[in-house]
């Protein structure tokens, strides 16, 4: 039997927006929660990172129903969407307005300062400028920090999840040299995306896919993983950062390399067109005419005083003018581990939210400003159900595992993360050749059976997040190899003449 270990009624494992509503809710209704999370200050999360805002419906469930369904290309699963839009404006003004008091931008008269994004019909998002994740995140964290139910435990990786019988007891984590269990009556995974997959992303260093790669070992079933969403407009220099698609929703436009406006070419609604259609056009006017930009002398404001956040990063990367050189880069994952419209995953116990979870919600391609409502409600949606079904965590053997060399994974994971990354970027990006995924798929499986070799031996964590980073990767390729259609983020190509196959956007 093991010895050193913790349990608890409901087990969070992630910081962001979904697993601190994972945790609210769960404590809420009288559980014991642990959130544990591997960043050493909780607040590094993806939702930190998170811009242009959050959507509401603004009353109008239909209305958002119907773009999130036509920005997915008629593939997102309109039950799930059902669940989304008629939670939506309860659970915003209970969690966030009532609750944590978010200080959301407010207009002259005192009303809430919605915004628009690409492929919204109306305006509807709420925001705090362009940095709307953080300000929603680090009141969410010291909220839910302070309830007397949960406890916060950081620098605390999850390694493996503890499975038996065909049920999960718990996670691994790193606290010990040879691996402490959790034990716990529901395990919620909010582990975020996918970001550290590809050399540029909009997501923190450290989101390796961990979440999706425990559960898929485990035995749990994994869905749409082929749509891997690009944003098309982060800074194209070095350090890149996201220039939020509010930005264009507030009258921004994007220029190529002879100074011409080109969306209205590609789509009617130019460049607020799906994120999908925008990221594959700047591609294309890129290689064709050279640096693309977003001009941002024609927004109906001041860019400074409306977007006060990114100008200044602007200034700090020494962008003075009004044209930001842009290009398309790794953003979110629209699929992840499958899950119910309470988040419960295949396996028993087992729940995932947020960006590691498939809800359904986005399909083949994520509508703006849904990734953090989607957190939300599903997040407390997964912690009334584990709540409510007041399971008793069990306690069974779990592995120990050995110490390390601490010197050599770090150099190992390096060396194997740079492989993996340049075959991402290079075979499983914006297009996809069938030749090229099927290489990428023996790339990526030869890269697995090297790295497996050490992570049996060692907790080393470095270690671990590569062997997340090439399970999922090998994951996604699959996916993508056995989806012939293009639909949405899933752009599949027929050869040399790199011509999109049947079932394409514009
Ligand atoms: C953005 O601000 O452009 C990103 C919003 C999102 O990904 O939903």
């Amino acid at each position: 039997m093991t010895a050193e270990h913790d349990t608890t009624d409901v087990l969070v494992v992630g910081s962001g927006i979904a697993g601190c509503a994972a945790a609210l809710a769960a404590a809420r209704e009288g559980s014991d929660v642990l959130l544990v999370t591997k960043a050493e200050r909780p607040d590094d999360a993806s939702t930190d990172w998170a811009q242009g805002g959050i959507s509401t419906t603004r009353g109008d469930p239909g209305s958002l129903k119907e773009d999130v369904l036509e920005a997915s290309d008629g593939t997102a699963d309109p039950d799930a969407v059902d669940v989304l839009v008629e939670h939506a404006d309860d659970a915003v003004e209970d969690v966030l307005v009532d609750t944590l008091e978010i200080p959301f931008d407010e207009t002259d008269d005192g009303e809430f300062d919605y915004t628009r994004e690409a492929a919204h019909s109306d305006r509807r998002i709420l925001h705090v400028d362009a940095a709307t994740g953080s300000h929603v995140l680090r009141p969410f964290l010291n909220y839910v920090d302070d309830h007397d139910r949960i406890e916060v435990r950081q620098d605390t990786a999850a390694l493996e999840l503890i499975t038996d019988e065909g049920r999960i007891s718990g996670v691994l984590t790193d606290e010990e040299a040879t691996g402490k269990p959790i034990f716990a009556g529901a395990t919620v995974l909010a582990t975020g995306g996918i970001g550290a997959l590809y050399e540029r992303s909009t997501n923190p260093d450290d989101a390796t896919g961990d979440g999706i790669a425990m559960a898929a070992l485990a035995g749990a079933d994994v869905e749409d993983l082929e749509y891997v969403q690009f944003h098309p407009t982060v800074y194209a220099g070095d350090d890149p950062f996201l220039l939020s698609e509010a930005l264009r929703g507030e009258g921004a436009v994007l220029r190529n390399g002879d100074g011409e406006r080109f969306m209205p070419d590609y789509h009617p609604d130019a460049e607020l067109a799906p994120r999908d259609v925008v990221a594959r056009a700047v591609a294309t006017e890129r290689e064709e005419t050279g640096e693309i930009v977003l001009d941002v002398s024609t927004l109906e404001g001041e860019f400074e005083d409306e977007f006060p956040t990114i100008a200044e990063k602007c200034r700090d990367r020494g962008v003075d003018g009004e044209e930001i050189p842009v290009a398309p880069c790794q953003h979110f994952l629209c699929g992840g581990i499958d899950v119910d419209d309470r988040g419960r995953a295949s396996l028993e116990r087992l729940y995932a939210v947020g960006e590691c979870a498939r809800t359904g919600v986005h399909g083949a391609n994520r509508l703006a400003s849904t990734s953090l409502l989607e957190g939300l409600v599903w997040g407390l949606r997964a912690g009334e159900d584990a709540a409510a079904r007041d399971l008793e965590p069990t306690v069974v053997d779990a592995p120990e595992l050995r110490d390390s060399d601490p010197d050599l994974p770090e150099r190992f994971a390096a060396e194997k993360f740079t492989r993996l990354q340049a075959t991402m970027d290079e075979y499983l990006g914006l297009e996809r050749d069938p030749d090229e995924i099927s290489r990428a798929s023996s790339v990526l499986r030869r890269l697995k059976g090297e790295v497996d070799a050490y992570v049996r031996t060692r907790t080393a964590r470095d270690l671990y997040e590569l062997r997340n980073a090439t399970v999922t990767a090998v994951l996604i390729a699959r996916a993508a190899s056995e989806n012939a259609e293009s639909k949405g983020c899933h752009y599949v190509v027929d050869g040399d003449d790199r011509e999109a196959v049947a079932g394409s956007q514009p």
